[in-house]
């Protein structure tokens, strides 16, 4: 169902990798939406082909950005431009990857090396997106940036490894960068923090099915799913949260605000 609620709107997807993909399925909603779209993802992600098929499917552009590099943002900001026809509304950043995770490095045991590549993939490529957007003048009023997280950020989840460290970073640059964007040009900036979700990404996490129910069973509502959370971000992308910005976003069924539920202690006293 269509509420038109970012009708004329444009934007910039990145992350979208294969169907299960949260940001493949945000950019579906946006385009439901009436949103104008941009995909984005690295280019030996886009090797895969798959993200073509989503761009037929809602009409967009596909740009290759490591968002490592500066000269791929730099490109991917001045592309998108063009292709707009100037500024543009929001942005998705659905970017995350962990190379001590993907090398079976324990969390007391990483590379440093390896860890500098995860903060600048996974974090500080947040600031370089927002750096660059500003540099260039890229971002309309009002526009709206969101960062997907996870509350590895504030509790600990041994599994999780450096990605915790990783998104306490990112929600800390959300922070501080939302402030300066506001202040220069009313632009918002917001981490969303997203239940356990079944994708590439996620299930690379160590444990990730007992990680997932352990969460369905804490959370009143039971685990969010891709498809809620992103229209929970199309929500943030409209005008109808102007005034939302510099806030970690909890997406994930009542999970963080819950000591305990009735299920786990039921599970408990067998
Ligand atoms: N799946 C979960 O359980 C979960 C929960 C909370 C938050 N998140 C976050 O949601 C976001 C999206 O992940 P997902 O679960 O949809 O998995 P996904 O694997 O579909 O998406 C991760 C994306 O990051 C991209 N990427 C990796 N390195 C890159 C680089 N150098 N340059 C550009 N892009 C790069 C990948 O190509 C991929 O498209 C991530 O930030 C993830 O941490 C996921």
């Amino acid at each position: 169902m269509s509420y038109n609620l970012l009708k004329g709107k444009k934007g910039i997807i990145f992350g979208a990798l294969d169907e299960r993909s949260i940001a493949w399925k945000t950019a579906e909603r946006c385009f439901e939406e009436g949103a104008q779209i941009v995909l984005t993802n690295a280019p030996v992600a886009m090797r895969m082909g798959e993200i073509n098929k989503l761009a037929e499917k809602i009409n967009a552009p596909v740009i290759a950005c490591d968002v490592t590099s500066n000269e791929d943002m730099d490109a991917l900001i001045s592309k998108s431009k063009e292709h707009f026809g100037g500024q543009f509304d929001f942005v998705l950043h659905s970017v995350g990857m962990s190379l001590n995770m993907r090398k079976g490095k324990s969390y007391t045991e990483i590379d440093y090396g390896f860890n500098q590549k995860t903060l600048d993939i996974s974090a500080m490529s947040l600031h370089r997106l927002l750096a660059t957007c500003m540099k260039m003048d890229a971002l309309r009023e009002w526009g709206s940036v969101i960062a997907l997280t996870y509350i590895a950020a504030q509790r600990v989840f041994p599994d999780y490894n450096e990605m915790a460290d990783a998104k306490a970073l990112l929600e800390s640059i959300a922070r501080s960068f939302g402030y300066q964007y506001a202040i220069k040009n009313k632009v918002r900036v917001n981490t969303v923090s997203q239940s356990p979700t079944r994708t590439t990404a996620g299930s690379g996490v160590k444990g990730f099915d007992g990680f997932m129910n352990y969460a369905e069973q804490m959370s009143p509502l039971g685990n969010a799913t891709s498809e809620d959370c992103a229209n929970y971000v199309i929500t943030l992308f409209s005008d109808l949260t102007k005034y939302v910005t510099m806030q970690n976003l909890f997406h994930d069924g009542g999970f963080s605000m819950t000591g305990v539920t009735q299920r786990v202690v039921e599970q408990m006293e067998k």
